[in-house]
């Protein structure tokens, strides 16, 4: 199948570059296609404007059709970011406000499982400085998985989600070689839907 990574962070040596890469590799060596939208690289704008509102559902902005072409041509999305504030950057954050767009992916809201959209795998590999004892501990865990799991990536109607906080982002080599070890793994693990 074809698989669309999401990568959001400036740095092209950072961390959470080299996750993107290694879940492109487990995902290649199980004879998927991989395309990689590089969200700083490519200059993409994450403000949602009076533009995205004009547009009422139809006449989106040129970016953001090219974004929507890149999600109808994949079978899965992967969404690769650090986490931020216990939540998304915001280029992630206005990526899915603008691209994820009323009467595109959704259109209406009495059910949040009814998407315009076929069903995907949809994959969110994040790279976390805290450790997964505390962030659970603190509910933290199941919070992410509220917000994200069951309503961003239940309105989309992506099928098969899967959240994998990639704690201790900041730690040893050895901790990250282990992380990295783990993006690689659901790269080969993904499913298709039918
Ligand atoms: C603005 C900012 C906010 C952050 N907020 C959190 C947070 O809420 N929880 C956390 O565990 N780590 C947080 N971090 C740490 C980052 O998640 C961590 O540095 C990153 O995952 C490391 O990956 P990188 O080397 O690719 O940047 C934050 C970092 C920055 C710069």
């Amino acid at each position: 199948m074809h698989v669309l990574t999401v990568i959001d962070h400036p740095d092209p040596g950072s961390f959470s570059h080299a996750v993107a890469a290694r879940f492109g590799a487990g995902a290649r060596s199980a004879g998927h296609t991989v395309e990689v939208a590089d969200l700083h690289a490519e200059g993409f704008d994450p403000r949602w404007t009076l533009a995205d509102i004009e547009a009422d559902g139809a006449d989106v902005p040129a970016d953001i059709a090219a974004e929507q072409a890149r999600i109808a041509r994949a079978d899965a999305v992967c969404l690769v970011f650090p986490l931020f504030w216990w939540g998304m950057p915001a280029m992630t954050k206005g990526w899915v406000d603008r691209v994820w767009s009323w009467g595109w992916a959704y259109d209406q809201l009495d059910d949040p499982e009814q998407s315009l959209q076929r069903p995907r795998s949809g994959v969110l590999l994040v790279p976390a400085g805290a450790r997964s004892d505390e962030m659970a501990a603190l509910g933290q865990t199941r919070a992410l998985e509220t917000a994200w799991i069951e309503g961003t990536f239940g309105y989309f109607g992506l099928a098969d989600r899967r959240l994998e906080l990639l704690c201790g982002a900041r730690g040893s080599d050895a901790r990250r070689a282990g992380l990295l070890d783990r993006a690689e793994a659901v790269g080969r693990e993904l499913r298709a839907q039918k």
